[in-house]
């Protein structure tokens, strides 16, 4: 089967013939239909091997029944062994969830890393009920799920998205407030979620609140932050800065199909702004890599 694998040497990807999957006991094998480009996909190529494997999203359709799911039957699912980007994949059942047929594969694409990621950072900050929260990368395909979800659980929301092109319907999507640039977000907050890094979390540092918490779930920028004991004094008294993975905890069948429905009920926006067929994979890479698109951008395959 096709597969797209890493070459870093030209300091792209480029298509091969790779084995079939063999799914193992507890697996499902699914025919992949879409697949999203993440960040961290993005950066994790250049330091992965020669004929590295990429992709941890899956839209796509059951191929024979096992595990409780039938053969033909659309599902959403995470792979986190990488591998996505390609024909086929066998996934572990517990980590795949059923489509209902409102949600299409393109927008489910977007479920297993960036919206299972804003779920779980909205679901580990405890009641945002009447709280104020700061959204980084507010404009980017995890930002634009968080704003919908933390606005949704009661929060006020502020977005940071540098661009006003790009920032464009964050406001409908739940943010009460968007500026371009950190410093001019009104704190304190008692919650930061913050994935560019270097100077912006430095600047999230000095907008949270006392006992407040800054997510660090993500460095975009590259950049490194000094941190200091003395600077919490002054209003950031015993804040917490956390760090955070997105596959902490177990359950991510359950968590997708609860986002599949959020999408179908017409309840959550995932931002879908470019789809492809995958043999633009290059062009996409780049759209996501220099963000020229606001939100997602998907491979469609077949
Ligand atoms: N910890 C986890 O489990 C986890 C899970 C998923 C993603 N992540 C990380 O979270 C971050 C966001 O992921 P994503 O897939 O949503 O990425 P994305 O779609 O590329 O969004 C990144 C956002 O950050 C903004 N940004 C601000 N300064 C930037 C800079 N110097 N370089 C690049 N972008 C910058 C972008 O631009 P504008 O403001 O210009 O629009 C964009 O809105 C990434 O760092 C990713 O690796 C972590």
């Amino acid at each position: 089967m096709r597969a797209i694998v890493n070459t870093p040497a030209t300091g792209g990807v480029a298509f091969a013939e790779v084995a079939e999957p063999l799914p193992a006991d507890g697996e499902v094998l699914i025919e992949v239909k879409a697949v999203s480009v993440n960040r961290g996909e993005i950066l994790n190529l250049p330091g992965s091997p020669e004929g590295w494997r990429p992709g941890w999203d899956v839209a796509g359709v059951v191929l024979e029944s096992s595990n409780g799911f039938t053969a033909g039957q659309r599902v959403v699912a995470l792979s986190l062994a990488d591998g996505s980007w390609a024909e086929r994949i066998a996934v572990p059942a517990e980590a795949v969830a059923a489509l209902p047929d409102a949600v299409g594969f393109a927008e489910a694409a977007t479920l297993p890393v960036a919206a299972l990621t804003a779920l779980r950072l909205v679901r580990e900050s405890g009641t945002l009920l009447g709280r104020r929260v700061l959204v980084t990368g507010a404009a980017g395909g995890v930002g634009r799920i968080l704003v919908q979800l933390a606005s949704a659980a009661g929060a006020e929301v502020t977005a940071v998205a540098r661009n006003a092109a790009r920032a464009k319907g964050l406001n409908e999507l739940g943010a009460a407030a968007v500026v371009t640039e950190i410093d001019a977000a009104d704190g304190p907050f008692d919650a930061v979620y913050e994935s560019v890094g270097g100077t912006s979390l430095a600047s999230a540092l000095n907008l949270v609140g006392p006992g407040g918490t800054v997510f660090s779930y993500g460095n975009s920028s590259g950049e490194s932050t000094p941190v200091d004991f003395f600077q919490f004094f002054g209003g950031h008294e015993q804040a917490v800065l956390r760090h955070f993975v997105f596959v902490t905890g177990a359950q991510v069948g359950p968590d997708l199909a609860a986002l599949a429905r959020l999408v179908a009920d017409g309840r959550l926006d995932v931002g879908v702004s470019f789809t492809k067929d995958w043999a633009h994979v290059e062009e996409a890479l780049t759209a996501v890599r220099e963000r020229t698109v606001a939100g997602k951008a998907v491979l469609t395959i077949g």
